[in-house]
């Protein structure tokens, strides 16, 4: 391994594909991690051959959350930054009569992230060093009737970063939230989607290497979605909530 390293968590998602690719580009080696172990092989190959870093694949199942301290003892050499790219939509409305589906989309969005990244967290402040990137959503910043089973869940997920950004602070390690609006990948595929508004992965993969090199602690991609939400986030209750967002 290189000196610089970067683990995916999410590494079959398309986003998470571009920002293999991002860095890898940039020199880093790359551990992509997922639940499809033969198509992440393939992509480790492809990785190594255009830019000429190493890389490799491992089965992870944010799910398992048993499984994290061990997946993440595994690892010979631990890399240099993480970045978590896992998230699940769901389907609000079967979420809303069927509590095992709405206990998945918030696991996957929340509660499994903070498993691997606590233990991820207290491997980078014990060496004092590290960065960490989570990709949380817009959708956190106010709750929608359609959608907020994850919103809720990704809101979560942005306090943690926050917090954790805090606590890591002091030990010289990084953290960066990140918090895109619309990406055209297949978690909103089929969606009538502003064109204006909507983003290529391999767009938001480069802000977030930008972000994470400059050390930002939070980058909106794309940078108007600060300026929407700031325009959400101001509407009165009483008026949101007749809005039918
Ligand atoms: N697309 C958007 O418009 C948009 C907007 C705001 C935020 N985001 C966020 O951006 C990130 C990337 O999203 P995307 O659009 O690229 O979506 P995506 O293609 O649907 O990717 C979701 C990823 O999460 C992984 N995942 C789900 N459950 C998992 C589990 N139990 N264990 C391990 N991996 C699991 C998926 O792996 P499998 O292939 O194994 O299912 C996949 O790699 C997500 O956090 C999403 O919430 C997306």
């Amino acid at each position: 391994m290189s000196p610089s390293s970067l683990l995916i968590l999410g590494a079959t998602s398309d986003v998470g594909r571009a920002i293999a690719h991002e860095y890898a580009k940039n020199g880093f080696d790359i551990i992509l991690t997922g639940r499809h172990l033969e198509e992440m092989e393939k992509s480790a190959k492809d990785l190594e051959i255009r830019h000429g870093i190493k890389a490799q694949a491992l089965y992870f199942d944010a799910l398992d959350s048993a499984s994290h301290q061990a997946f993440y003892d595994s690892l010979d050499n631990k890399p240099t930054g993480v970045v978590s790219v896992i998230g699940l939509l769901g389907d609000q409305e079967k979420g809303f009569d069927d509590f095992n589906h709405a206990e998945q989309i918030i696991t996957t969005n929340y509660t499994a992230l903070v498993s691997i990244l606590n233990i991820i967290a207290n491997d980078f402040k014990a060496r004092k060093s590290g960065f960490m990137i989570g990709v949380s959503s817009v959708a956190g910043e106010r709750g929608r009737q359609s959608n907020f089973l994850y919103g809720s869940a990704k809101a979560g997920f942005t306090a943690y970063l926050s917090g954790l950004r805090n606590e890591m602070f002091k030990h010289n390690v990084h953290v960066l939230t990140v918090n895109p609006g619309f990406i055209n990948t297949s978690m909103t595929e089929g969606m009538d989607l502003p064109k204006a508004l909507t983003l290529q992965p391999e767009d938001v993969a480069k802000d977030i290497y930008n972000a994470q090199q400059k050390e930002r602690n939070i980058c909106y991609t794309g940078w108007y979605w600060r300026w929407i939400m700031l325009i959400i986030r101001t509407i009165p209750e009483t008026i949101f909530k007749r809005l039918g967002l």
